[in-house]
């Protein structure tokens, strides 16, 4: 921090809390942007994961569906379907093993609703005491609601909660697990994968980074308007994968490989054709599904993406077992920057501030290693 910088009145310039369009559009980010979705070639993943146990949340469907079968395919000996509905969940099941010709007994779908707090700790428990290992834990799930009023689960908005707290909460609940298979299995690359997007650059996190003390969730959550705009909801699904960054860098940095024997990092898969716009018929959310139906990859393509990323310690990272992806970025299948915002000064500060807030939050459903 530079001097005479206070985390609380850092200098924040003065845009809109609207999707900030100039850096939408900005040239570079375009051709990067083009680059990535029409010219850059991911590779079919390929290895082995014989004797893995692995956890894909939100995978019933999209690229939480596409990269459990990919693992299923590459010899995975548990796959854990965590999903919410479990009827889809049996369909994506039967739909794995149609395709993989896997044994019966290798997939299970166990039930995970990121909106309740209690159902992730039913989860995590299960998770602890019925698994001998966990060698990935893919934490996917997410909603991105473009219209209608703020929803609230638990203490924050829907995005907020599922995307984040949830999210990270599963994570620091299941961690210890992965620990232990570090230590039980020397073999073992334990990996926690957390999958995030481009979009974390398109929001300029006005509104929430001169909050006060402890008031950056209460301040997203309390952005509550019955007539939530299109730009209100993009701009709340971006900060939310914002955050996910911030926290995986933040752990990351608390939690070394050498110490712990688990990588911790985040993927953002591109634009990718799947169930995550919610379409209502209003022309915006219309619009958007055109330019999702012309520039967005197939979520095989997509999660070809969230395989590399999760099995990079085993061999699927670019430079092989070895190469460090531990509290990175990782973009068509390599290791880049996030946003200015995240790895810039100020960055380091909200990174402090949002982690010691959502340790906060969790008191009462997580107590620290
Ligand atoms: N598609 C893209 O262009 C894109 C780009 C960047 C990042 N991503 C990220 O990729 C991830 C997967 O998205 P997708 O594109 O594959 O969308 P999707 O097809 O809508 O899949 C989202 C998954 O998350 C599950 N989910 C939603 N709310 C949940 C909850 N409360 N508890 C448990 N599971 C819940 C969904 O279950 P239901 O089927 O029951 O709703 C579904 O299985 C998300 O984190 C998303 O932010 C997507």
């Amino acid at each position: 921090m530079g001097p005479g910088l206070h985390p609380h009145t850092l200098p924040s310039p003065p845009k809109t809390h609207k999707l900030n369009r100039d850096q939408l559009f900005h040239p570079k980010g375009n051709l990067h942007f083009f680059k990535s979705q029409f010219l850059t070639r991911l590779p079919y993943p390929s290895g082995s994961y014989a004797g893995k146990t692995i956890i894909v949340t939100g995978s019933n469907t999209g690229l939480g569906l596409e990269a459990a079968r990919h693992f299923v395919r590459l010899g995975c000996s548990r796959m854990i379907l965590a999903v919410r509905n479990t009827s889809k969940g049996a369909l994506a099941k039967s739909s794995i093993e149609k395709s993989t010709k896997c044994s019966p007994d290798t997939i299970s779908v166990w039930e995970l609703d990121q909106c309740s707090y209690s159902s992730v700790q039913s989860f995590a428990s299960r998770a602890s005491t019925e698994l001998d290992r966990v060698d990935i834990l893919l934490l996917n799930a997410g909603v991105c609601p473009l219209t209608g009023p703020w929803k609230y689960y638990e203490q924050d908005e829907e995005c907020i909660t599922v995307n984040v707290v949830s999210t990270f909460l599963l994570a620091f609940l299941v961690y210890p697990k992965l620990r232990a298979t570090a230590r039980l299995f020397p073999d073992s690359s334990p990996t926690v994968t957390v999958v995030t997007s481009l979009a974390h650059t398109y929001t300029d996190f006005y509104l929430s980074r001169p909050s006060p003390p402890n008031q950056i969730f209460a301040s997203l959550s309390s952005r509550n308007r019955p007539e939530a705009t299109l730009d209100d909801h993009a701009d709340q699904y971006f900060i939310s994968k914002l955050l996910q960054i911030f926290l995986v860098r933040a752990w990351a940095e608390r939690c070394p490989v050498a110490k712990t024997g688990v990588t911790i990092n985040c993927v953002q898969p591109g634009f990718v054709k799947s169930g995550l716009f919610k379409f209502d018929g209003s022309l915006m959310v219309a619009v958007a599904g055109v330019m999702q139906w012309v520039l967005a990859r197939g979520t095989e393509g997509g999660s070809r993406c969230l395989v590399n990323a999760a099995g990079w310690g085993m061999g699927e990272g670019k430079g092989g077992k070895g190469e460090n992806s531990h509290g990175k970025y990782l973009s068509d299948c390599r290791v880049e920057e996030p946003s200015e915002l995240v790895t810039g000064e100020e960055g380091k500060v909200l990174q402090e501030r949002i982690w010691e807030e959502l340790r906060g939050k969790l008191e009462g459903w997580w107590r620290g290693w």
